[in-house]
């Protein structure tokens, strides 16, 4: 079980996706447990505003730290948890990262808004973390990205098989992947894959794999784990694509 934490000030941007499919399986299997803390409700002024404008000048409202971190205080175990600050300054997700945050049973996720928030923020969480080189206007969309992400490898959120092949998981993006009907306007299953022969069928999956990770992401290429059977293959996708 892994308990999620996230800090907002638009709890209910997030809702929508502690109610549906899988997550919410989850949260009812009590695989995962989700907690909205809205913490404009520790704002200490009357008004309950929590942003002003920033020091240095410029456009748009930062957010200040205090009523974060009085939030924040009110999560128990709080030592124990991963705390991370969603920031486009962070450093960006990877399936690496989010195999090593599944491994926490506890996660709290603050999400910025506006210009973003008094840096001294940074006093109080453990990382910063990025989902890319975008900017978006909160970090609740990130935040839900962990929990998407962190969840499917929670055991038992989804079928134990999922991961193993998919993306990102062997160092190489996935091959493609066929359902009914055989035929869809004329664009047909390739044949090989209704050829029963399991030898072959993984041989062309392994291909696949190489050729869409070579041809969309070379740089996965460089880092990956290859065999001489591999480098072989890569060899024919090379001359193919010449
Ligand atoms: C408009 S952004 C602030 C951008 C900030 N002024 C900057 O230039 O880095 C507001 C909030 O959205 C969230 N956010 C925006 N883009 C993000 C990204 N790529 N990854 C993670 N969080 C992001 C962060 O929580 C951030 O505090």
């Amino acid at each position: 079980m892994i308990r999620f934490d996230i800090l907002t000030l638009f709890p209910d941007m997030i809702k929508g996706l502690l109610s549906d499919s899988i997550i919410k399986r989850a949260i009812n299997n009590k695989q995962i447990e989700v907690n909205l803390i809205d913490f404009r409700e520790f704002s200490t002024n009357k008004h309950k505003t929590v942003d002003d404008y920033a020091y240095s000048g410029g456009a748009g409202m930062l957010i200040s730290v205090e009523p974060i971190h009085l939030a924040m205080k009110t999560i128990p175990n709080l030592n124990n948890a991963k705390k991370l600050l969603m920031s486009p300054g962070g450093k960006t997700l990877t399936q690496e990262k989010v195999k090593e945050l599944a491994t926490f049973e506890h996660i709290v996720i603050v999400c910025g808004h506006y210009e973003g928030i008094d840096a001294r923020i940074l006093n109080y969480v453990d990382e910063e973390v990025s989902i890319g080189d975008y900017v978006l206007m909160g970090g609740e969309v990130p935040a839900m990205v962990i929990i998407e992400a962190v969840s499917r490898l929670v055991p038992g959120v989804i079928s134990s098989d999922s991961p193993i092949d998919e993306s990102f998981s062997s160092d190489l993006l996935e091959y493609p992947q066929y359902t009914h009907p055989y035929e869809y306007d004329g664009f047909k299953v390739p044949d090989i894959l209704l050829s029963g022969h399991h030898a072959n069928i993984e041989k062309w999956k392994r291909y696949q794999s190489l050729k869409k990770t070579y041809l969309v992401r070379p740089d996965l290429i460089k880092k990956a784990h290859l065999t001489l059977k591999d480098y072989q293959m890569l060899w024919e996708i090379k001359n193919e694509n010449k």
